[in-house]
């Protein structure tokens, strides 16, 4: 039976969206059944809306007690009966009750090859502006498995992307953006194939 995803994105949402148009041509067997961000004014959102995919603003101007929040967002996901939770840019920390009741089942996508360059505060431009700063000849993008601690969990598949000498924050962001999209793509398709398997 097809994964039903529920997403939870912040700004933006192009790996969102990524993962959306791979379920619409089938290549992924999968529905994507509700989108909840942080932000009421998110792209997220507006791409939901576009879909028809049902979709709540749920952040701590909704629920200024954190473990409302955490409740909420647990009972917005199953009353649509998610089975796989994918962050796509959700900028907040998930709540307790959110990863025991999805064990394993939260994964994540963050522009740079973990365990280097993650951690709290290490995201979007700021991650590209330190690997130039470090001079390093490659970054990338990795897929990993939520757990309490920021960017911390079992990472189930990285990409390699060259960062060049011409480069700058703006330019790398966008080669590694493209590559977020095909790797989130390709990492729920070996999810749901089995060949990758989530920790329970
Ligand atoms: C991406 O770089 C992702 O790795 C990070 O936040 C950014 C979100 O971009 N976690 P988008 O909202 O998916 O366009």
């Amino acid at each position: 039976m097809a994964l039903n995803l529920g997403f939870l994105a912040s700004h933006n949402g192009s790996n969102m969206q990524a993962v959306i148009d791979a379920c619409r041509a089938g290549r992924l067997d999968a529905n994507p059944a509700v989108v909840i961000s942080n932000n009421g004014d998110s792209g997220a959102l507006e791409r939901a809306r576009n879909e028809t995919i049902p979709w709540f603003h749920l952040s701590g101007r909704t629920h200024p007690e954190a473990e409302d929040l955490d409740r909420e967002i647990v009972d917005t996901l199953l009353n649509h009966d998610v089975n796989l939770v994918i962050l796509a840019g959700y900028m907040k920390k998930i709540g307790p009750v959110t990863l025991a009741t999805f064990p394993g089942h939260i994964i994540n996508i963050h522009p740079g090859l973990l365990p280097e360059y993650g951690g709290q505060g290490m995201y979007g431009r700021r991650v590209h502006e330190a690997v130039l700063a470090a001079g390093a000849r490659e970054t990338g993008v990795t897929v990993h498995v939520v757990d309490p601690i920021y960017d911390h969990g079992p990472i189930l598949a990285q990409k390699k992307v060259r960062v060049k000498t011409s480069d700058t924050a703006d330019t790398l962001a966008k080669r590694v953006l493209a590559v977020e999209h095909e790797l989130y793509v390709d990492t729920i398709a070996r999810v749901i194939s089995g060949e990758i398997k989530l920790p329970v």
